[in-house]
């Protein structure tokens, strides 16, 4: 079964899609794995914790990125590759792409770092396909700040961030068009479930 990946800025939907998705796949009979980075595992959950929301913590961005491959880790040995050999289908929110965007491009550290230490990590697991919920980055913003009351560390560096993670996927998606398969998420959400199921039964 395949690992299916969703990628996107904050605020461009991936929880209530996901959800969605994860449902009528089961109404088709299959064993679905939902699950997410950083987290997933307790190991990945205290760094998302740490990272996320411990905003009085110095991290520089190759700490940053490196706790993220940290979780990535122990989330490939824990949870993704026992639930491929038991033959269920993983969806999972976030993966090597958001260190590539959000730590390789939007904070500077460069894609072929980042691209070299997390291909090492994953041991070759790179996803069969990746949905990426494409929005305008002002529209990413404004949802995200409306969504919660609090800001975590990374949605608190402000548009210019977002607009710098919206291009950044743009370009991965350029460079793996037969991976990346971009969705405009900006349409309503039964429009957009649509097509992300339609690229889903394209791999099954
Ligand atoms: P997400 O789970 O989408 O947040 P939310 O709970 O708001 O839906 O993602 C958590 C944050 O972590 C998000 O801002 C992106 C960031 N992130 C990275 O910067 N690098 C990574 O490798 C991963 C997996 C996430």
């Amino acid at each position: 079964m395949p690992l299916i990946t969703f990628e996107g800025a904050d605020g461009s939907g991936k929880t209530t899609h996901m959800e969605l998705l994860a449902a009528e796949l089961e109404r088709q009979g299959h064993s679905v794995l939902l699950t997410r980075e950083p987290g997933g595992t307790r190991l990945g959950n205290d760094i998302r914790q740490m990272v996320l929301w411990n905003t009085e913590l110095e991290i520089s961005p190759m700490a940053e990125m490196l706790l993220m491959a940290a979780a990535r880790a122990q989330h490939v040995s824990e949870v993704l590759k026992p639930g491929l050999l038991a033959g269920r289908l993983i969806l999972c929110d976030r993966y090597i792409d958001a260190s590539l965007v959000y730590q390789g491009i939007a904070l500077g550290l460069g894609l072929e770092l980042v691209a070299s230490i997390n291909d090492k990590i994953v041991g070759g697991l790179w996803p069969d396909v990746t949905v990426l919920l494409d929005v305008a980055p002002e529209e990413a913003f404004a949802r995200s700040i409306t969504e919660r009351q609090q800001a975590d560390r990374i949605e608190s560096r402000g548009l210019a961030y977002y607009a710098q993670v919206c291009s950044g996927y743009r370009l991965l998606a350029q460079k793996w068009p037969e991976r990346i398969r971009i969705v405009d998420a900006s349409r309503p959400i039964d429009v957009v479930q649509r097509d992300i199921l339609a690229v889903v039964n394209s791999i099954l």
